[in-house]
């Protein structure tokens, strides 16, 4: 009762100081700034898996979240608030201590029960519940989750200028490429790199190709990747409604023969199972290949550098 009677006080002294000016700071466009804890959050609203969730806030530069104070549970709160109906529950990393708030349940909880086979065998993870409590329950179980940096750990890469590590400046361009140990849909790879302040990449030149493929040969294997010798690129084709072949275009809205480089690996593309709208880039050589959209692929996020 006491630490619940502190939580109140705390939150209406909190919230009569006026916000200093200067202090909002930013880290990814999918991050949202919480003053008093200093730290960014993101509430991810798709259901993984507890070792899931963890390896995406990872790619994100952030870790899932460990409940360590009331400001943690506040950002909480008014983020599940948004979401009456997503279940009553999200991954967090635990401090192992109870923290409690007078937050309301979920109208309807419509998780689903942990699997009867897996559950057999499967570790327990740490929840938080809207309630604010800490409960362990199967890791296999699919639920939302939250990630969390504290500013002072938040990555910037100033040289590149993103947000994130890993950038690597590509040679004799004036470009920095990373590839996310990651696998993702097209259009999960192209909010990956957005949010990190860069875009999927989009090849100009022959040299551009070269500086490329010498980052990528070597790139051990993405875990989870449907296959794993070509990776997502910031193109793809518009399915035409009127039997007309399809055209590839950039991100950018250029075609590949406008953006300067258009070299397709021999019989590319093929359009395999007529399903495969999405740009990709082959490891073994720099050509590009046709992918579906929707298999979980690695891929290369692009930023130019731009001299200040
Ligand atoms: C960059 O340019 C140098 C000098 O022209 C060349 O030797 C090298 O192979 C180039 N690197 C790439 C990746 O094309
Ligand atoms: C993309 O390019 C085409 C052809 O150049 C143009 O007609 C169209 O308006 C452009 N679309 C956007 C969204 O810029």
């Amino acid at each position: 009762m006491c630490r619940f009677v502190l939580f109140v006080i705390s939150l209406v002294f909190a919230s009569t100081v006026a916000p200093l000016p200067g202090t909002n700071k930013v880290y990814r466009s999918d991050y949202v700034y919480n003053r008093k804890a200093d730290a960014f959050y993101k509430f991810h609203t798709e259901t993984l898996s507890s070792t899931e969730a963890s390896s995406v806030c990872q790619v994100e530069g952030s870790v899932l979240m460990t409940p360590s104070s009331h400001y943690d549970i506040e950002q909480l709160h008014g983020m599940v608030k948004q979401f009456p109906d997503i279940g009553d529950k999200v991954w967090v990393s635990s401090d192992g201590e109870e923290h409690e708030s007078d937050e309301e349940p979920a109208i309807i909880d419509l998780e689903p029960r942990p699997d009867r086979f897996s559950s057999q065998f499967d570790r327990t993870c740490e929840v938080v519940t809207r309630h604010g409590k800490i409960e362990a329950t199967y890791c296999s179980r699919r639920l939302p989750f939250i990630c969390k940096v504290p500013a002072r750990d938040a990555p910037y890469n100033s040289e590149c200028g993103v947000y994130s590590t890993g950038y690597i400046k590509g040679q004799n361009v004036s470009s920095c490429y990373k590839i996310p140990r990651i696998a993702y849909t097209w259009n999960q790879a192209y909010a990956e790199c957005q949010a990190q302040g860069a875009h999927l990449v989009v090849l100009n030149s022959q040299a551009e190709s070269d500086a490329v493929f010498e980052i990528m040969k070597n790139d051990a294997k993405i875990e989870g990747a449907h296959f794993w010798w070509f990776f997502f690129a910031g193109f793809r084709a518009e399915v035409p409604t009127d039997g007309s072949p399809r055209v590839f275009k950039t991100i950018f809205n250029e075609t590949l023969e406008e953006a300067g480089y258009s070299t397709w690996a021999e019989n590319e593309p093929n359009n395999a199972l007529n399903n495969e709208n999405c740009g990709s880039i082959f490891k073994n050589d720099g050509k590009l290949n046709d992918v579906s959209c929707t298999h979980l692929y690695g891929f290369i996020c692009e930023k130019e550098i731009t001299h200040k």
